[in-house]
């Protein structure tokens, strides 16, 4: 089969598709045929060398959604032809709070789904949400179900509660702003770009603010009253999440799913205690996040939002896309 083979820490225009073996199925595995696949940041953080526990070679690639090619030894429940999507969490374990320690991201160290086929636990297969194309379902498993977990199991949005996604641009962001949406709350969005404000609006964000241009915080506090938001979901990490400290209302949650922009400067410890702050982590997801997401989506539900589509062998350039935050929500990779 063809894959983008990862050999070394590099810039993504060095990625090229080349000939591998085919996967096969080890007992208890299936075989997917990827019809589409999906980028995330981590794909760029590994092409980099900027994650930890790398290895050489491996085929990048978390996210895919394809067909059921063969089945290993020991599978049940799952049959060669299936329409499937993938949950990137393997190995999650029993415990809905967190992972386990055999928990593993797919795509590192386990081969990924920048490729023609990948092997894959079968219990981490789910039947396609019908209505959805390929490259539809393809987007939605990491940053769906990430931000699923951010908005929903971690951050207990309510009805009527306002929301802050900072970065919306970003994968994770534009799911995370559907499903607050879907729960009846009112989102607020910011962005360094006023053509990504605008598609935000589009999709139901109520006021979006630009930070480049705008003292954002100060805005937020504006469209809140003067108190700030319930729940604030941020996965830029940085000054930026010093930042939601203040644009947080007293006793709301900051949930923060990752760290684009590095360690925040100055974690200023004393907001939290004195505005009684819950800040919550959150990682991946449990099985029952990922179940519980696909249920929000398909015909008559939410649709992932699709920035652009490359093929395969341009996996490269697509991350470069990506390098550069020129993305509106997912960027994905159609194979066949
Ligand atoms: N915890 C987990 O399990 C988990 C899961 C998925 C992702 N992550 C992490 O979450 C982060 C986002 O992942 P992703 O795949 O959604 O990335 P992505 O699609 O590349 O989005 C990154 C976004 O960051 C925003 N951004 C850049 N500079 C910013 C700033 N100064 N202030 C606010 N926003 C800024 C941009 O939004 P605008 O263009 O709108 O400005 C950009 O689109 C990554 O660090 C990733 O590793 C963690």
């Amino acid at each position: 089969m063809k894959a983008i083979v990862l050999h070394a820490a590099g810039e993504p225009d060095t990625l090229r598709l080349e000939e591998v073996p085919d996967p096969v199925p080890s007992a208890g595995q299936v075989v997917v045929r990827l019809h589409a696949a999906a980028l995330n940041h981590r794909d760029l953080f590994i092409c980099r060398g900027q994650y930890a526990g790398l290895r050489f070679p491996v085929v990048l690639g978390s996210d895919g959604a394809g067909e059921v090619a063969a089945v290993g030894p020991g599978v049940a429940g799952v049959r060669r032809g299936d329409a499937v999507v993938i949950n990137p969490s393997l190995d999650w374990g029993d415990d809905p709070r967190t992972e386990g320690s055999g928990f593993r991201i797919l795509g590192l160290p386990d081969n990924g789904t920048f490729a023609e086929m990948v092997a894959v636990p079968a219990a981490n297969v789910a039947p396609c949400p019908s209505g959805l194309s390929a490259d539809e379902a393809a987007a939605l498993p990491l940053a769906g179900m990430t931000a699923y977990r951010a908005v929903v199991t971690r951050g207990g949005v309510r009805p009527g509660e306002t929301v802050l996604v900072t970065g919306i641009g970003g994968g994770v962001a534009t799911f995370a702003l559907l499903i607050a949406r879907q729960a009846g709350a009112r989102v607020l969005v910011t962005s360094g770009s006023d053509a990504k404000l605008e598609r935000a609006r589009t999709l139901g964000a109520d006021q979006g603010f630009n930070y480049r241009t705008q003292d954002w915080v100060k805005a937020v506090k504006a469209a809140t009253g003067g108190a700030g938001a319930d729940l604030v979901i941020d996965g830029t990490g940085g000054k930026p999440f010093d930042q939601t400290l203040d644009a947080v209302r007293p006793a709301g949650r900051v949930v923060t799913y990752g760290a684009t922009l590095g360690p925040a400067p100055e974690l200023a410890v004393r907001r939290v205690f004195w505005k009684q702050l819950d800040v919550l982590g959150t990682k991946m997801g449990s099985p029952d996040d990922f179940r519980n997401m696909l249920a929000l989506f398909g015909p008559g539900c939410l649709r992932p939002v699709i920035d652009q589509t490359f093929p395969l062998a341009e996996a490269g350039r697509a991350l470069l896309h990506m390098a550069g935050a020129a993305q509106f929500g997912k960027i994905t990779l159609r194979v066949a």
